[in-house]
């Protein structure tokens, strides 16, 4: 039987493992991948980044987006746009940035992306889809791997279709696969099978997101898929151990006290990434992982999940390491 634990190859990439975090839009910047990577996690692929931000010298695109921790070798960032010249100009600029694969977002559903003829909408556009895989490789000199849905609507099979073709005339080096319909947003059960089929198909690594919300579930799918690898994405937010439980380095759940360390160690990386205010207002969305985590009922996780500033975050963390916060159990 196939274990998590073998390593495997990405685009001339040695990855120790797989388990690969799913990127994750406005979550997974340098700091949540390298949390990802020291729990154990082989591979962490970027947040979306704007293709024409990048073009257009946005200096946050640049500065925060493109950010890239030393410790964090190899990393995929991944581009969104339907543009190929830019594409091809934003993969250049992401490669000079220390990026070490190029990933392309052909499954993002959300309104804003696809009305200008990118993420899901490329599914519908397999010319235009190839020819951005190859200019990405063009631009940049990076093996460029694709994350894509099963199609836009259910019945339809057009991302498996965009899937061959991007293997056969582009040389992608990898498919991500979530199969789910785009008109299915986030919800209803992946299609497995299909997953399997493409996997048995298709001679580059076949990565399986969608549906791995439990330790049993992800194991299944890697199982009944046979996948290269497999992401994590909701099910990890604010439970990173889940990454060292699936390969085997830990047993159940981590201790309240190891919760508490690691969003202090959270607090502080915000901090240095984005000032101390702007990381105040952007770990609001963080904390009630934190608190489904630590197994706090709502009425005490509310001075956590409220929490104005990083301070006083800080505060309520050293009153529950304390002893001196309300009752913990759900
Ligand atoms: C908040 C959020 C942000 C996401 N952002 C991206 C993204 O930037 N790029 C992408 O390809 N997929 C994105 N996805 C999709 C995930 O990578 C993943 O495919 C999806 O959540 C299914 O996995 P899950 O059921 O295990 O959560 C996002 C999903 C969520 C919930």
């Amino acid at each position: 039987m196939r274990t998590l634990t073998e390593p495997w190859t990405l685009g001339g990439h040695r990855i120790p493992n797989r388990l690969v975090l799913a990127p994750l839009a406005g979550i997974g910047n340098w700091f949540v991948r390298l949390q990802a990577r020291r729990h154990g996690a082989g591979l962490a692929f970027s947040e979306m980044v704007s293709s024409f931000g990048l073009k257009y010298g946005d200096r946050r695109t640049l500065d925060e987006y493109l950010r890239i921790h030393p410790d964090e070798h190899p990393v995929p960032i991944q581009l969104f746009g339907h543009d190929p010249e830019v594409m091809r100009e934003a993969a250049a600029i992401a490669a000079e940035h220390g990026a070490d694969m190029i990933d392309i977002n052909m499954g993002c559903p959300v309104r804003k992306v696809v009305k200008t003829g990118a993420g899901a909408s490329l599914l519908d556009e397999p010319d235009r889809a190839v020819a951005l895989a190859r200019a990405a490789h063009e631009g940049s000199g990076l093996p460029v791997t694709v994350k894509l849905r099963s199609g836009q609507r259910p019945g339809e099979l057009t991302g498996i279709e965009l899937a061959r073709r991007l293997a056969a005339d582009a040389g992608v080096a990898a498919i991500s696969l979530h199969p789910r319909h785009a008109s299915q947003q986030h919800s209803g059960e992946p299609d497995y099978a299909l997953a399997a089929d493409l996997v048995d198909e298709l001679e580059v690594p076949v990565i399986l997101s969608g549906g791995l919300s439990s330790d049993e579930r992800a194991l299944e799918a890697f199982d009944r898929t046979g996948a290269d690898a497999v992401m994590l994405a909701r099910g990890s937010l604010g439970n990173p151990w889940r990454f060292e439980r699936l390969l085997g380095l830990r047993d159940g759940e981590p201790t309240q006290g190891e919760v508490i360390d690691e969003l202090r160690w959270v607090i502080e990386r915000a901090e240095e990434h984005l000032g101390v205010e702007r990381a105040g207002r952007y770990l609001r969305k963080f904390y009630p992982w934190y608190a489904a985590t630590l197994g706090l009922r709502k009425r005490a996780a509310e001075p956590l999940v409220t929490a104005p500033t990083t301070a006083d975050a800080r505060a309520f963390l050293d009153r529950l390491s304390s002893g001196k916060a309300p009752a913990l159990a759900a």
